[in-house]
């Protein structure tokens, strides 16, 4: 290719001057686009960054350009309706419809193959009822809360400012507002944007945004200043996230801006770490001793961790930890290795963490196995956008769900994946006031609180047709699921779920390994 682009360069020059000379000389016009061309042909062989640029001048920019716009053409050209990831079409389609109040019925019958392995479905009722919205909400806080929160079944899941516009944080906490639902900060602190008068969870990272001391280590007094503001109904401490546990991350000085030092209660100047652990605990004694350092700071107000399953033996030691202090977190949220992200490296996205199902099963049946169900609520994190996703998640062992890429969605977000760029094309994922301006705060506030609404009544009329009045009601056994061409299970037939206490008094095999080796004193 670069011997014909030195052909074209000179065929090109070489026809204008003898066209011009010939007494045609109008075409020399013809250069105002034939010279840059040939220019950045020449430059492009001249560089030494990019080996397709140096053998195919100009035309190798078209790779660059198509790779760019691949999620979109992928999704506008070629993928079906049930396929695309990590929400395929329907599954995204029924959040836009549902955020904006359009119709999101379906026509002629199901798209998916229901013979296919891994079909999954709940069965009704021939004594069908109706619920009401209102009758789904969850009590959160154990014995030691003084306050506890009255929780939707769906809120809006940890994304941080930051990760976040603040337009897409403000439209977020509008709608909670509107919908009376919670809003998760995120690890990055409460913005302004999140004081907008939706409730809020607080969550404190490794990095103690908003609590800290200048070396990066756990506040009481500043945490105890944010975590009794009215606005912030509960906290949450977050452990480990789905898509990068273990993972820390570093905000270079050089991005770090006034407002969000402010937010941070970071210095100017200097690099802002999250470490990958935390540093208020590092036993699992110690980590109940610090959620009752917080409830008590708070004022009695629900405390509660976020984690990603990972070592089965370490959630087990938090057990036996919480069994013997007899302090309890007021909930637990549970996040499966398939959660999202701003950004994560490929192999912590792809290969470390416990996936939601598993995760959800384990978290559930090691509290019912320790006795210690009832004083703690479980919190699903993770793909829930659709009535059927929530009830799925409460037959696994969910109180309640949050969500964050449906609650994006309906802020506007395309699956375009373009977190961690900068450059999200609808201003949901973004700093860049470019893009972040063109996210309508009044408009998507709306729309985060239709979703809510019209989600929360898709859950009503599944669990009517169900026959079921409560989410507790909703048992593992209402869970089906297709295991091979001629057989059927519901979920109680597939997984384990343990009995009230039976850890303590006589663990199961498939949990004395990991029960008899974990110990409160040590992860
Ligand atoms: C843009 C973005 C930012 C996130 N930031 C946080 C965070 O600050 N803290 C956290 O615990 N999880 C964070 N998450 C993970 C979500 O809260 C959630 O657990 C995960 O995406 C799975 O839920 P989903 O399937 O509803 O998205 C983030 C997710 C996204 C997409």
């Amino acid at each position: 290719m670069r011997k014909m682009f030195h052909l074209f360069a000179a065929s090109v020059l070489g026809i204008n001057l003898v066209v011009a000379v010939l007494g045609y000389p109008a075409i020399l016009w013809s250069l105002v686009v034939f010279i840059p061309v040939i220019l950045l042909g020449y430059r492009d062989m001249a560089q030494k960054q990019h080996s397709i640029l140096r053998n195919y001048p100009v035309l190798g920019h078209f790779r660059f350009l198509l790779e760019e716009i691949r999620p979109e053409i992928h999704q506008y050209f070629v993928e079906s309706d049930t396929d695309g990831a990590p929400f395929n079409r329907q599954e995204r389609s029924v959040v836009y419809a549902r955020s904006k109040n359009a119709r999101d019925t379906m026509p002629f019958g199901t798209m998916q193959d229901v013979y296919e392995v891994g079909y999954e479905w709940v069965n009704h009722s021939i004594l069908a009822r109706h619920i009401d919205p209102k009758d789904l909400r969850v009590t959160i806080g154990g014995p030691d809360c003084k306050q506890p929160y009255s929780a939707s079944i769906l809120n809006v899941s940890a994304m941080s400012f930051g990760a976040l516009s603040p337009n897409a944080i403000k439209s977020l906490n509008i709608g909670a507002k509107m919908g009376n639902f919670a809003h998760n900060t995120g690890e990055g602190g409460i913005s302004p944007y999140h004081l907008q008068g939706g409730d809020l969870i607080w969550q404190v990272g490794t990095g103690y945004f908003g609590c800290r001391d200048h070396e990066g280590r756990f506040n009481p007094e500043t945490f105890q200043m944010r975590a009794t503001r009215p606005e912030v109904k509960m906290i949450e401490v977050k452990i480990s996230q789905g898509a990068k546990p273990g993972h820390g991350g570093i905000l270079p000085a050089a991005k770090l801006t006034k407002e969000i030092a402010e937010i941070r209660d970071v210095p100017m100047g200097h690099d802002v770490n999250s470490p990958p652990g935390h540093t208020a605990f590092s036993t699992p004694l110690e980590m109940m001793e610090f959620i009752k350092q917080l409830r008590d700071l708070s004022g009695g107000k629900p405390v509660g961790f976020k984690l990603c399953v990972g070592k089965r033996r370490e959630f087990l030691s938090i057990c036996k930890a919480m069994l013997q202090t007899g302090i309890t977190p007021d909930f637990i949220t549970v996040d499966g290795g398939e959660g999202g992200t701003g950004a994560a490296p490929l192999e912590f996205t792809n290969s470390i963490g416990t996936p939601l199902v598993e995760g959800l099963i384990f978290v559930h049946n090691a509290l019912v196995g320790s006795g210690l169900r009832d004083r703690i609520k479980v919190i699903s994190s993770g793909k829930a956008t659709s009535g059927f996703g929530i009830i799925k998640r409460m037959a696994l062992g969910a109180d309640a769900c949050n969500s964050a890429r449906g609650m994006m969605m309906a802020l506007g977000c395309i699956q375009a994946q373009k977190c961690n760029t900068n450059t999200c094309p609808v201003g949901v994922a973004t700093q860049n006031p470019r893009y972040a301006e063109a996210l309508v705060v009044e408009d998507k506030a709306q729309r985060v609180y239709n979703f809510h609404k019209n989600t929360e009544a898709s859950v009503c009329e599944m669990m009517g047709a169900m026959g079921l009045s409560s989410p507790e009601e909703i048992q593992p056994w209402h869970l089906m699921r297709r295991i091979n061409s001629t057989e059927i299970k519901n979920y109680s037939e597939i997984y384990d779920f343990l009995e009230p206490g039976v850890l303590v008094n006589d663990p199961p095999p498939s949990y004395a390994r990991a029960w008899n080796a974990a110990k409160a004193e040590s992860f």
